[in-house]
């Protein structure tokens, strides 16, 4: 297969879709591989690390899109990629098409394959593509609020893990998922007092079997979330419902009972975000401040270690894009449960129903 990976042009982003590692493993199944220019230079390879390993070099990003029957890629298309997605290409990349309405009409319009890698998914419900980038994102949760929370950084003034005789930062973490749980060990271990709330009671027990004993684990309720959002010094909103949009755990009016200088890392924002006020913000431009209260709101968090997260997510993705070249995207998902709920968009129609309910549109299922 003719495979194209481009460089990211959305604002901050240096991931890169594959390795070099990565795309060894795929010429030397004997695809084609074009990367664009300078594509990998964000995470620290360079084009010879490709050329190396058997990939062309594309020139452009108009080039790299024309030339190639599947794209690899790690964000979703901004707009200005839109016009380069060809009818029945196939596009492997994040999507997060339910936050975001422009983009499904584009994709529906474009008549190309979107397989999403947030919604491939694992007879056990875990999602193995949304794993790697939430490991990220929930122990940076931490690293960013920790900062924010500094004086000159807007927040109270807290250290997270206190010192002796100084009580340590209350930490709220809404969500118990990957991202939850990663954002609670970091937490836990700069010596934060730490509750992390959840819905799923099995997940509850879990977490409090593994993490220790500075972590308290809570049903996500609204009265307990009211009760303690009032002593929190650092809340982070890592909430899931695959493929729908967020639910709103914090209204706005509920941001006038917080501390002022307390901060909020919503990582759910790419799902709309848990908190009501939250909205999507960049690394350049990473808060803002509402009734007092720090927002911190970039929907790509893993773009700031890219090195980190470029290997992280190949390690992840690579299985499910040897299985698409090799075999194309109807048998591949044919053959796997897990990549078919990959698929989102399919030449012009909604497969997948969050997404269709998003924005009332007509769903047809997959046959
Ligand atoms: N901003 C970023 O850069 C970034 C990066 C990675 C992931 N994310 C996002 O972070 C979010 C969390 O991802 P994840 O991998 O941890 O998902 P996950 O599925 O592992 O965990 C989500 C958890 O939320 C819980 N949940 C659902 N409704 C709840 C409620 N009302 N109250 C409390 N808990 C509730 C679920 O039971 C689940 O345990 C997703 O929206 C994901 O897209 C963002």
């Amino acid at each position: 297969m003719i495979i194209g990976v481009p460089k990211e042009i959305k604002n901050n982003e240096n991931r890169v879709g594959l390795t070099p590692a990565g795309a060894l493993a795929l010429t030397s199944r004997g695809h084609e591989l074009h990367i664009q220019k300078g594509a990998g230079i964000g995470s620290g390879f360079l084009d010879n690390d490709y050329v190396e390993v058997g990939c062309k070099i594309s020139p452009t990003i108009e080039s790299t899109y024309d030339i190639a029957e599947m794209i690899i890629k790690v964000k979703e298309p901004i707009e200005k990629e839109y016009g380069l997605i060809k009818k029945d290409q196939l596009l492997f990349t994040y999507f997060h098409f339910a936050s975001y309405e422009p983009l499904t009409k584009a994709m529906l319009k474009s008549g190309a394959v979107c397989l999403s890698y947030e919604t491939v998914q694992l007879t056990d419900g875990s999602l193995p593509l949304l794993v790697p980038m939430s490991e990220v994102a929930g122990r940076m949760s931490i690293q960013e609020g920790a900062k924010y929370l500094e004086k000159p950084m807007g927040g109270k003034g807290v250290l997270l893990g206190g010192v002796p005789g100084v009580e340590p930062a209350n930490v709220i973490i809404i969500g118990g998922g990957i991202v939850g749980t990663q954002a609670a060990k970091m937490a836990a271990g700069l010596g934060a007092n730490v509750t992390i709330l959840d819905i799923n009671l099995d997940r509850l027990r879990y977490l409090s079997e593994i993490l220790p004993a500075n972590v308290n684990t809570l049903y996500s309720d609204q009265h307990n979330i009211n009760r303690l959002i009032k002593s929190a010094d650092l809340i982070v909103g890592a909430v899931l419902i695959p493929g729908a949009k967020a639910p709103k755990i914090i209204s706005k009016e509920m941001l006038k009972q917080m501390e002022p200088g307390t901060v909020v890392v919503d990582v759910a924002v790419d799902q709309g975000g848990c908190i009501e006020t939250c909205k999507p913000t960049t690394h350049e431009n990473p808060t803002y401040v509402i009734d007092d209260v720090l927002h911190y709101c970039v929907a790509n968090m893993p773009g700031a270690v890219p090195r980190t997260s470029t290997f992280a997510l190949t390690n992840a993705t690579l299985k499910y894009a040897i299985q698409l070249a090799d075999k194309g995207w109807e048998q591949a998902c044919g053959d796997d449960p897990a990549l078919r709920l990959g698929l989102n968009i399919v030449k012009g129609k909604v497969v997948y129903e969050a997404i269709a309910d998003a924005f009332d549109l007509d769903y047809e299922p997959l046959h």
